[in-house]
């Protein structure tokens, strides 16, 4: 049997779509282009027919991404199916990801269908599908909650309407890691032609077993692992794609297969994805948590300074952890600091380029040494180059101390006009955001959070504020960067403000 596990990465389509998770085009490409420099085999860009700011992104990153497969999820019908092909057929390799539920309890309340009919629109999507389409993938929704012997029909369908790829879901993360393993041998022993096709898995992760399951999976005979970074995606997430890569590399032997992923990439796109939506690995999450490598236990520390392999069974640098390295200073030229950012997976349009590089010159006068990391901070909130509009930072001033309450006066730029604005608060960020909210007045909302992180290393570092603010059950993430937190903070409370301004306007026709 074929020993090469192919890796669908889902983080644009499952992951994006879960709460606090969303992002932009732009992000949406940063993510894209770092999947393909990660090497991933199948990029599921989104869900074409959802929305036209999906279909655009799906677009996007098909009309640019020519390393890896790039697929887009439809519904088995003709509207979905021909939204998704429309948005992927400039890709170097498209591919139409067609789903319908199987399990009793979909087809009763969800779709209201007998076993025959979901047979029947299986045969005929999938078949459309493939007129329109070489590579095409069915996903029998819930899978794992479907009775063996339908799924078995409903898998024989796909196969015969045309299928290249079928993907058993563990849809509610209900599956054990046996039952993953035996669904898989029991599929590929009783359906014909099914080992002339793929199997893949794609497991959430509810009852925290989505790595174990598909790894499960892939012990059975799955060759596809859809999974997301960070493991993001719906309700409890996905199949983590750092954790399932690292498995089978780590126990190659048990295994027996490998993958295509460039691991030393791993904790770059961790990061880029975390940094997107606003958060940070918890300390303990496997393979990128701060913790993850750290060896506090003296007696730990003992054996791993006697043997690394007393307490580790991979390395840091396998999964890209490594001290940054100095790269470019203040006389380092645009061409020297483009060339880096695309190393990096930045590919910036040459207005951002432009308002990216006048960033790092500031930077590079007050910090001496530039590492990727601050590179990355820069690439990364860099000013769009369709520059959303809203209010923009034009100075501030605080004053604060431990016997007196802090003063801010804020001074903000709308479409050419200032706007100043003075208030007290408990402590100078609490005291400028309270003038910000003055000027900006936003709707009624809740503030989640504010957290804030250094860059890099030294006390010098660039400050990175994530803030988040709730509207029902819409989250808006801003993010600001700076050597001076207050105006990191200003920054962030900006960015979230304009987002939830933005979305609370009317919609005019
Ligand atoms: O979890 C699921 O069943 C899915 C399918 C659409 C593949 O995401
Ligand atoms: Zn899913």
């Amino acid at each position: 049997m074929n020993d090469r596990v192919k890796i669908f990465d889902t983080t644009l389509r499952d992951g994006e779509q879960s709460p606090g998770c969303s992002m932009n085009l732009r992000e949406k490409l940063d993510v894209a282009r770092r999947l393909e420099l990660l090497k991933v085999d199948v990029i599921e860009a989104g869900f074409a027919a959802s929305s036209p700011g999906d279909f655009e992104a799906v677009k996007a990153v098909a009309d640019r991404i020519r390393g890896c497969t790039v697929a887009s999820l439809a519904r088995c019908n003709r509207v979905d199916i021909d939204a998704a092909f429309e948005a992927i057929r400039n890709a170097a390799d498209p591919r139409i990801h067609v789903f319908l539920a199987t399990s009793p309890v979909h087809m009763q309340y969800k779709l209201r269908m007998t076993q025959e009919q979901v047979l029947e629109a299986i045969a005929e999507m999938v078949k459309y599908a493939k007129s329109k389409c070489s590579n095409i993938e069915f996903s029998a929704e819930d899978a794992m909650r479907s009775e063996p012997e339908f799924l078995a029909k409903a898998v024989e369908a796909a196969i015969n309407a045309g299928a290249n790829v079928v993907n058993i879901p563990d849809t509610v993360g209900y599956a054990t890691p046996s039952e993953m393993r035996e669904m898989i041998e029991y599929l590929r022993n009783t359906v014909p032609g099914c080992n002339d096709i793929e199997l893949s898995v794609h497991c959430h992760n509810d009852l925290g077993m989505a790595t174990a399951n598909s790894l499960a999976g892939v012990l059975g005979g799955a060759r596809q692992v859809e999974c997301t970074i960070n493991g993001i995606g719906e309700r409890a997430g996905n199949a983590s794609l750092e954790e399932v890569v690292m498995a089978i590399n780590t126990r190659k032997e048990l295994y027996g297969v490998s993958t295509n992923i460039d691991t030393t990439k791993i904790y770059k796109t961790s990061m880029l994805v975390y940094n997107i939506i606003g958060r940070t690995a918890p300390m303990n999450k496997p393979i990128v948590g701060t913790n993850a490598f750290a060896h506090e236990a003296g007696i730990h520390q003992h054996g791993v300074l006697a043997n690394r392999s007393t307490y580790e069974i991979m390395t840091p640098e396998s999964v890209g952890i490594k001290v940054n390295q100095m790269v470019l200073g203040k006389h380092s030229g645009k061409h020297a600091f483009e060339a880096r950012l695309i190393e990096l997976g930045f590919e910036l349009s040459p207005e951002e380029l432009e308002s990216c590089f006048a960033e790092f010159k500031k930077l590079s006068d007050k910090k001496k040494e530039i590492s990727d990391s601050d590179l990355e901070a820069l690439a990364r909130n860099r000013t769009p180059a369709d520059k959303e509009e809203g209010f923009v930072l034009e100075r501030f001033t605080v004053q604060a101390g431990n016997m007196t309450s802090a003063t801010s006066v804020v001074v903000l730029k709308k479409n050419g006009e200032l706007f100043e604005d003075v208030a007290l608060g408990d402590g100078p960020v609490d005291a400028a955001f309270k003038a910000v909210d003055k000027i900006m007045v936003p709707p009624e909302h809740s503030f989640e959070t504010y957290s804030t992180h250094s860059v890099s290393e030294g006390k010098d570092t660039l400050g990175e504020v994530v803030v988040t603010l709730r509207k029902s059950d819409r989250l808006f993430v801003g993010k600001g960067l700076s050597t001076d937190t207050i105006e990191a903070s200003i920054l962030a409370y900006i960015a979230a403000l304009n987002k939830l301004i933005k979305f609370s306007q009317p919609v005019l026709n």
